[in-house]
């Protein structure tokens, strides 16, 4: 029984393969063809699911796509009445997803009528259920989705038993945690697609001096609900379009904020004024109030469904920050988040919907690892190693695994910027030690050298620390596994200075907790540094350079040429730049003394 599972048509477009009951592959479209939140039909990334489940389009039973236009058609058809393009947008998109089927034909060069697979619509907050529910470890548990908007919802909670989901609430348009923390990140100057996680790390810095303000723009309402102050937005009026730079077809949501909230709480920052202390205060009340609403849904679910385990996903199940406080606050004491939160898991939500909600199939998967996208034979590797010249001015050395390990780490421990490839790629926006780069997270100093030499991110965001399961209490105040970076958690007071690079200004960082089964050669390598420094812990950055993560080998190779990396590891290669990086001793040195 093959199903496939695509998520089309709007960012993060993606596809998931599931064949009697285990997921197979999932990949976003964005990792093949390397423009970042790719929309469209992904026509490479089902390619991809096919040849993993070594099947071809006809040969797949179900096809399921996470969109019903049929969903909530009332509250649709009342503000389509109101707003005559919204009824136009609906209308287009309801013949695009009506097309698939000849969509698809056309991409794989087969007739209409070889796809023999049944079509399924799933809703949007079913879908994202789904992709978190039935691939967490758990028979029973509470299940949440919060998003920006999808069919006319934001939100939707559910009990899950066994392979049956029962929904216990949802908060529809125009009410939306998503669109509340997009429009205020649009407020304090940050427009581009995806840049919710820049407000997110800003909002350590400050403090929640506006929270009295924020109460009205967003706050909690009952135990399974929240309200925006619609006067402060614009989406309610005016919808929330999405159109597509023509520079790098990335994705654009126009103004979400309304002249009330520049009225209220001043004029919005001009992306190009510097960030003061008033900015840094405004973040931390926009996440301030977020928790404040989440926590109380939470509680509101905890009680409803009278379990213990909760799965989260849609965007805001990317709020690490509120995550980690989940523990603390709820009486929630296991959590799943689906590593690709975001929309692309709806292809994976969708896919396992159909399989035990339409099929009826009982639950025999669980995703212990976020490792289901391409992987490279030793043979593809090493024809890219191979296509190294005298002009790349490196050293390139085959080892064995202990060897590799062994060398790796010391090149991390001295201070040396890594570009750490193995395996399959990673499924989910997080970079999970398969497409990573690696540096020493002891020295002070190295997230403004990887800013300055690879990552030119802003510097007030955090890079994110992976640390082997065992440590996990020794440094950190919680031990929850965080096994897809969706949890931030105190350092422990008297290991700060001991980790410093990856530990955020409120003490904090967003860990990855690396458990032998998930990735073994990667907690190996964590083992290895920590017999060296007594840290099993290493900075772990996505491995891209403004870039979607690469994917391939070589682009990874292409990555390192064009980035101040010191040391590539492309499966048991290790590719050392001959030159010295001024950087690279200054930061040894200034580690000497320190350690002197
Ligand atoms: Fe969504």
């Amino acid at each position: 029984m093959i199903i496939l599972g695509i998520n089309a048509y709007h960012a993060n477009a993606a596809a998931a393969i599931v064949a009697d009951g285990r997921l197979i592959a999932a990949v976003e479209e964005e990792r093949l063809n390397r423009i970042k939140y790719a929309a469209g039909l992904p026509v490479r990334a089902i390619q991809f699911c096919l040849d993993q489940a070594g099947v071809n389009l006809a040969q797949v039973d179900h096809i399921a796509v996470p969109r019903d236009p049929w969903a909530r058609l009332g509250t649709k058809l009342r503000y389509a009445i109101r707003m005559p393009r919204f009824a136009l947008d609906r209308a287009r998109v309801m013949k695009r997803f009506a097309g698939i089927r000849q969509d698809l034909a056309a991409a794989f060069q087969v007739a209409p009528d070889d796809i023999r697979a049944r079509f399924h619509r799933i809703e949007h907050h079913a879908a994202h259920l789904a992709s978190t529910y039935y691939v967490s470890p758990f028979d029973r548990a509470a299940v949440l989705s919060a998003d920006g908007l999808g069919d006319f919802a934001s939100s939707m909670c559910a009990i899950g038993e066994g392979p049956r989901m029962r929904v216990l609430g949802e908060v529809t348009f125009p009410h939306s945690l998503g669109m509340y923390y997009t429009a205020l990140t649009q407020y304090l100057g940050f427009w581009k697609f995806g840049d919710e996680y820049k407000v997110m790390g800003l909002a350590a810095y400050g403090q929640p001096e506006f929270l009295d303000e924020f109460r009205h723009i967003v706050r909690a309402d009952g135990l399974l609900s929240f309200r925006l102050g619609l006067e402060y937005f614009t989406h309610q009026s005016q919808g929330a379009d999405m159109t597509w730079r023509e520079a790098d077809r990335t994705p654009v949501l126009g103004q979400l904020f309304s002249p009330h909230l520049e009225k209220r709480l001043g004029p919005p920052r001009d992306p190009r004024e510097p960030l003061t202390e008033r900015h840094h205060n405004l973040a931390a009340s926009m996440q301030a109030a977020l928790e404040e609403v989440l926590v109380a849904y939470w509680n509101g679910l905890a009680k409803q469904s009278g379990q213990r385990a909760l799965c989260l996903a849609g965007g805001v199940a990317f709020n690490c920050v509120a995550n980690g406080k989940i523990f603390d606050s709820t009486p929630f004491e296991h959590v799943f988040v689906q590593p690709a939160a975001g929309d692309a898991g709806l292809s994976v939500g969708a896919a396992f919907a159909v399989h035990h909600q339409t099929l009826g199939r009982p639950r025999e998967f669980v995703m212990d690892h976020a490792y289901w996208g391409p992987r490279f034979s030793p043979n593809e590797i090493r024809k890219v190693v191979d296509s190294v010249g005298s002009a790349d001015e490196v050293d390139v050395a085959q080892l064995e695994e202990s060897e590799l390990l062994e060398t790796t780490a010391h090149h991390i421990a001295a201070g040396k910027i890594v570009g750490w490839f193995q395996g399959a790629a990673e499924w989910g926006p997080r970079a999970l030690g398969n497409r990573s780069i690696l540096a020493d997270p002891r020295r002070p100093e190295m997230k403004d050298i990887l800013n300055r030499r690879i990552k030119h991110r802003e510097t007030f965001r955090p890079f994110a620390p992976s640390i082997t399961e065992e440590a996990t209490g020794e440094f950190f105040e919680k031990t929850h596994p965080s096994p897809f970076m969706t949890f931030a958690y105190p350092v422990r007071p008297e290991k700060r200075a001991a980790i410093p690079a990856p530990t955020h200004v409120d003490g904090t960082a967003r860990l990855q907790t690396v458990s032998r089964s998930a990735n073994p050669i990667y907690w190996k390598l964590l083992r290895a540094v920590g017999r060296l420094t007594g840290v099993p812990i290493v900075l772990n950055t996505s491995f891209n350079d403004n870039e979607p993560i690469v994917c391939h080998p070589q682009e990874a190779l292409e990555c390192f040429r064009r980035t101040q990396m010191d040391v590539l590891v492309l499966g048991n290669f290790v590719l050392e730049r001959k030159s010295s990086s001024a950087d690279r001793e200054e930061s040894a040195d200034r580690f000497a003394r320190r350690e002197n």
